[in-house]
């Protein structure tokens, strides 16, 4: 899916306004933040720059985001400009990044879902590990498949309406939409069945694969944006990748 400058807007947007994408944010900076500070991150996939400045800012020593696409980067740039906290951005393709240096933690927000098919995928990850060194913790925000198993109903409460279009042993291909006071934003993802995902992470040097749940934060609004969202941890349809590059 190809993000032009309208569709780049509007995810802008939706990332900082709707309540599931806050909650799958909050969920990384758990994972991240505590062992953030002083590091190198290489933020794979940054768009237009939303968690790769809050890396910057949560203590990261030098921070660079890659991403594909023009219109993300020259929003990401913009803010840069506005607000500038010192972060190189770089226009790839994952595939074909190549090694860019040797990071001591590298972020995918949304990433791996963009793989087009299993060999993409294993490209990407060939990628991300070209980038490592022993040590070097890999986050992804990633779909965790769960959905497989969820009625509609469960997924209308996070006002997220997901259509299965293809299903296979490894992944789902799916047309996942958020509703939002913004207006409606229409994303087709690849959902990566876990197994599959963790076995493809560990033929590239990966290991100590963790998956982490989403959570609401201790002081959220109940009665708020969060009402019945209280089981999240069980239902959600996203968590975050944690695991460890070892060669
Ligand atoms: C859902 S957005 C997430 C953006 C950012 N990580 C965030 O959390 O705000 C996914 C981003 O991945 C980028 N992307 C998708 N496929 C890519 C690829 N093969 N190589 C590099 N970037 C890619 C898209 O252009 C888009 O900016």
């Amino acid at each position: 899916m190809e993000y032009d400058k309208k569709l780049a807007d509007r995810f802008t947007r939706f990332k900082l306004e709707f309540p599931y994408f806050k909650l799958m944010d909050a969920a990384l900076e758990r994972a991240v933040r505590e062992v953030v500070a002083n590091r190198t991150v290489l933020d794979l996939g940054c768009g237009s720059g939303h968690l790769t400045r809050m890396l910057k800012r949560w203590g990261a020593a030098e921070v660079t985001g890659v991403d594909i696409s023009e219109p993300m980067l020259e929003l990401a740039e913009c803010r840069e400009a506005e607000d500038r906290l010192g972060i190189k951005y770089l226009q790839s393709s994952i595939q074909e990044l190549g090694r860019i240096g040797e990071f001591d933690i590298i972020t995918g927000g949304c990433l791996l879902t963009y793989a087009a098919n299993t060999a993409d995928l294993s490209e990407m990850i060939r990628n991300i590990a070209l980038n490592a060194k022993k040590g070097t913790r890999y986050f992804g925000q990633e779909h965790s498949g769960i959905y497989r198993r969820y009625e509609k109903a469960v997924l209308r409460k996070y006002n997220i309406e997901i259509e299965i279009l293809q299903c296979c042993k490894e992944y789902l291909d799916a047309s996942f939409t958020a509703h939002f006071s913004l207006g409606d934003i229409q994303f087709r993802n690849m959902v990566f069945e876990r197994n599959y995902l963790s076995s493809v992470l560990e033929k590239h040097g990966f290991s100590n694969i963790k998956w982490h749940p989403l959570q609401l934060p201790e002081n959220a609004d109940m009665s708020g944006e969060f009402r019945g969202w209280e089981d999240i941890g069980n239902d959600s349809i996203n968590e975050i990748l944690d695991c460890v590059y070892t060669g």
